[in-house]
């Protein structure tokens, strides 16, 4: 569990965050996001001691996080950035056991550990273990820097804009990736982004900052229903229309548990398609993320919209 303490930091020009008080529980994936500047980053990195707050505490399972030995925090803490920052004299496997060397592993033990690491991202160990960075694209070098910070085993993984210079598709494929890492390894996750779509699609619950300051904290689905002021209902607005996802149609609460039938779609298609699919059949059965979804869940979900609409 991350407790950030009121913690404010005042740069000379800029009050970075002011009076930030936020609970992250065990196991979730958390998003904190926000537009350029909001102080996402700075407010992720004085978990790891990268940025250390004018004033407040952050506390990781109850420890302050300035009171212990450095390398001690961060050997628990994998880190991923928007660039992968690979070494690119080193091949992927060296890239990849950079930390687990640093603290010592036996070369016997850190082979096998890594390759069930590539594997688990979905990159073959014998088609990239010896590639070096320049012949990896850009969400392939993304997954080499994800094995890297999961090599030791944090229990606590930091995310900060990891998939924002990659394509549309690659950014879907990785970000299906992340929730299925999460559900397997049950790590705590606080994930970055100035993308709101990427953190309805992934958030457990997410933080809204805005100037430094924390504007709403929710799931997602609370937060689009009931945006706590003018600042997170405009910068939600455009997930408007075009842009609903079965995602958020299971996370209103629609679905019931997959019993076998219908086909499989991904959470991330629109409710436009999945209409024009029940147009062609309206008997269609759409499996999603362990659920089943009828014609009705769409009409449910249209009036729930509706209903939102009238709130705002
Ligand atoms: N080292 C620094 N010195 C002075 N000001 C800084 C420093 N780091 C960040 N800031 C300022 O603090 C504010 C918050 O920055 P931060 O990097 O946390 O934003 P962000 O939400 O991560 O933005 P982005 O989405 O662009 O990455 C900004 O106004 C930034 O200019
Ligand atoms: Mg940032």
């Amino acid at each position: 569990m991350i407790e950030f303490i009121n913690i404010t930091k005042q740069y000379t020009e800029t009050a970075a965050l002011q009076a930030v008080n936020l609970r992250v529980d065990s196991h979730e994936l958390f998003v904190l996001v926000g537009p350029s500047g909001s102080g996402k980053t700075t407010l992720l990195k004085t978990v790891n001691r990268l940025v250390v707050p004018t004033s407040g505490q952050v506390l990781l399972d109850g420890v302050d996080v300035a009171a212990g030995n450095l390398q001690t925090l961060r050997r628990h803490i994998g880190y991923v950035l928007q660039s992968s920052a690979l070494f690119p004299n080193m091949t992927v496997m060296q890239n990849a056991a950079v930390q687990l060397e640093a603290l010592g592993w036996p070369k016997a033990k850190i082979r096998p550990r890594l390759e069930h690491l590539l594997r688990l991202v979905d990159l073959d160990p014998k088609l990239y273990a010896d590639r070096r960075p320049a012949q990896l694209s850009g969400g392939e070098a993304q997954r080499v820097g994800i094995v890297r910070a999961l090599a030791a085993n944090p229990t606590l993984m930091l995310m900060d804009e990891p998939f924002s210079a990659l394509d549309p598709v690659a950014k879907r494929q990785l970000q299906a990736l992340i929730l299925r890492l999460h559900q397997q390894l049950d790590t705590t996750i606080l994930f970055v982004t100035h993308d709101m779509q990427e953190a309805l699609r992934l958030a457990d619950r997410m933080a809204v900052l805005h100037n430094g300051q924390l504007q709403q904290v929710g799931e997602p689905h609370a937060i689009l229903a009931r945006p706590a002021n003018a600042f997170v209902a405009d910068f939600f607005k455009d997930v408007s229309a075009s842009e609903r996802d079965l995602a958020q149609v299971l996370a209103a609460g629609f679905g019931v548990p997959r019993s076998g039938g219908g086909e499989p779609w991904a959470a991330g298609a629109s409710i436009y398609d999945w209409a024009a699919a029940l147009q062609a059949n309206p008997t269609l059965v759409v499996q999603v993320a362990g659920r089943e979804l009828r014609s009705g869940d769409l009409i449910g979900y249209l009036a729930t919209l509706a209903k939102e609409a009238a709130h705002a």
